[in-house]
């Protein structure tokens, strides 16, 4: 109730100041208010947490609950670890999903895809042309298939959300070009993550080298906060311009996991309401990772090797 009453009050000061983000700012400087007096109200602030909370709901995460996210996210990549040998051709996407769902619970955990907003199965299998939400079932994976797992493990509560493409048998050029472009993604994206720094410098980071490549950007789907919750404020997108959005500051923990495509980045859905696929029927890769924005940078919280 005591943060309730805080947040009320914050409220109000907020809508007596009646100037719009892009609005000329009130101390006369003619710069736009969002990269003045308001930039100045966050980088001043005695409490960066009440700030955040109300502006954007952003909830920065305290020591206990980086330790409690770390601890999910190496579940998450022992779980990798499980299923990295049956990335071969002839195994069902199923055999996958009870791989996960079975290694999850024996370690005391839940997979947070289970039943979230109706998904039916324990992770995401999504094959050659499906962006992302694949829902695991009987399809067989075939020599040259390209497949990602997103993994999402929820561990005394702490969630955290990891992904990778796979190569299944021997790649052909396109699925190498593809995968090799979409870890460099994240490579690149994470490179960005430092206090001061902004939302919108990780899209652009990026964007431009996945357009650079030849490749495009999904847009209907982005990064997102994680921890607490499956997906919290704020939205990554991974595509922008440089200095745009909100500036990181140490405490958030939020995933980059761009999906790139190798022709045009439109998706549709399929009937089960889930399944992403590329319009055009191109491949898409994809890799995510759980990172927490420290004084100095970054640290990943479900590390696994981007080189
Ligand atoms: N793990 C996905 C993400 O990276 C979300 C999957 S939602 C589900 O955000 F319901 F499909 F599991
Ligand atoms: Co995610
Ligand atoms: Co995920």
């Amino acid at each position: 109730m005591k943060s309730k009453t805080r947040l009320n009050l914050l409220k109000e000061k907020d809508a007596s100041v009646k100037v719009g983000r892009n609005d000329p700012c009130i101390c006369g400087s003619g710069l736009k208010y969002k990269k003045c007096c308001l930039e100045k109200e966050v980088l001043d602030n005695k409490d960066p947490g009440a700030l955040y909370a109300q502006r954007y709901k952003i909830q920065l995460k305290k020591e206990a609950d980086i330790m409690g996210i770390r601890k999910a996210g190496q579940l998450v990549l022992d779980t990798f670890e499980q299923i990295t040998d049956k990335i071969r051709p002839g195994t069902k996407t199923d055999d996958i999903n009870t791989i996960v769902h079975e290694f999850t619970v024996k370690n005391g955990a839940r997979p947070a895809p289970l039943n979230y907003r109706g998904f039916p199965k324990s992770v995401c299998v999504s094959v050659n042309e499906v962006v992302c939400h694949g829902i695991p079932g009987p399809r067989v994976l075939e020599d040259g298939d390209i497949v990602n797992v997103d993994i999402t493990s929820v561990l005394n509560g702490y969630y955290a959300d990891a992904n990778q493409t796979f190569f299944v048998g021997t790649p052909g050029p396109e699925a190498l070009k593809i995968v090799s472009v979409a870890r460099e993604c994240l490579r690149r994206g994470i490179s960005m993550v430092k206090p001061g720094n902004t939302i919108g410098d990780i899209g652009w980071a990026i964007q431009r080298y996945a357009e650079e490549q030849g490749c495009s950007v999904v847009r209907d789907f982005v990064g997102h906060g994680v921890g607490f919750e499956f997906h919290e404020a704020p939205q990554v997108p991974h595509f922008g311009q440089r200095g745009q959005g909100i500036r990181l500051i140490p405490g958030m923990v939020f995933t980059i996991e761009p999906m790139i495509n190798l022709g045009n980045h439109d998706l549709k859905i399929l009937e089960d309401n889930w399944t992403a696929v590329t319009k055009d029927k191109s491949l898409s890769a994809q890799f995510e990772q759980t990172i927490l924005v420290t004084q100095t940078g970054y640290e990943s919280l479900t590390p696994y090797d981007l080189s």
